[in-house]
């Protein structure tokens, strides 16, 4: 069994399907990448899994359970995660609290109670593994600094850090690379690579950039208007004329 199943999705907004009958079966421990033109429906699928939108039709179990129709912050705590396009989830706050009030507020959702805090073991465990997340992610250096100062690759890897702060089976990014030099891609890139090997983290990476995907991850899905054109891995990919025919269709194609 898959660690995610998604089964006969279907997303309409009025007339429009932005999401028309899609399966997926993501394995745990696998960077799985959803790319496609623009208009393709990478969001809306990406929203629906994360339960920021509701289905029209179809499932989505995660882990065993159906997920489709539950609240985000409760797919959270069944261990799927996503990373949030704004940048640091408490800006006045430092790298270092800010991973400590991701790990509170997915955990009790109340942050009131969070900054009180629980008891002394509890905390000093926290803070171990705040650190922990941290140092993977090369942030140690700005431990105590306001999240607000840090760099905008920076602050995308803080959104990783906190998305990580609820020990999630599986963490979704929509184009965490989007607007990032070279140096920034491949910081990120390379990190979700060792998230999956040294952490057995299962990613679903929702891109546009081919060459990102191309160089992440070990199979990809191809979305075209709302339908999933093809899957394969990154060669199978890059030679499929569907995939050059859509692209193509919608844009310069950079493969
Ligand atoms: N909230 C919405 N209301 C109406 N149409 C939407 C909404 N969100 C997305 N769409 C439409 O659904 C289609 C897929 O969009 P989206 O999922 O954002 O594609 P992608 O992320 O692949 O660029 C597009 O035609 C878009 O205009
Ligand atoms: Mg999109």
């Amino acid at each position: 069994m898959a660690l995610l199943e998604v089964r006969a999705l279907v997303k309409r907004f009025g007339g429009l399907v932005a999401v028309n009958d899609v399966d997926l079966d993501v394995e745990a421990g696998e960077i799985r990448g959803i790319i496609g033109p623009n208009g393709a429906g990478k969001t809306t699928l990406f929203n629906l899994i994360s339960g920021a939108l509701k289905p029209t039709s179809g499932t989505i179990r995660f882990d065993g359970k159906t997920v489709s129709g539950r609240k985000p912050s409760q797919i959270a705590r069944a261990g799927l995660v996503r990373t949030f396009q704004r940048n640091a989830m408490f800006p006045t706050y430092s790298v270092l609290d800010n991973v400590m009030l991701a790990r509170h507020t997915q955990k009790k959702a109340n942050l009131f109670k969070a900054i009180l805090g629980t008891d002394r073991k509890d905390e000093e465990r926290n803070l171990l593994r705040a650190r922990e997340i941290i140092g993977f992610l090369d942030l140690s250096e700005f431990a105590d600094e306001l999240a607000r100062n840090l760099s905008h690759g920076h602050q995308r890897i803080l959104g990783i850090a906190n998305a990580l702060a609820v020990e999630p089976k599986l963490i979704m990014l929509d184009e965490p690379v989007a607007g990032m030099n070279p140096t920034e891609t491949a910081m990120v890139t390379g990190h979700l690579r060792r998230l999956r090997d040294e952490w057995n983290m299962t990613v679903i990476l929702v891109e546009h950039d081919m060459r990102t995907v191309m160089e992440t991850c070990d199979y990809i899905s191809v979305l075209n208007f709302g339908e999933k054109l093809m899957e394969g891995d990154p060669g199978q990919v890059s030679r499929d004329r569907r995939v050059i025919e859509a692209y193509l269709g919608s844009e310069e194609i950079d493969l």
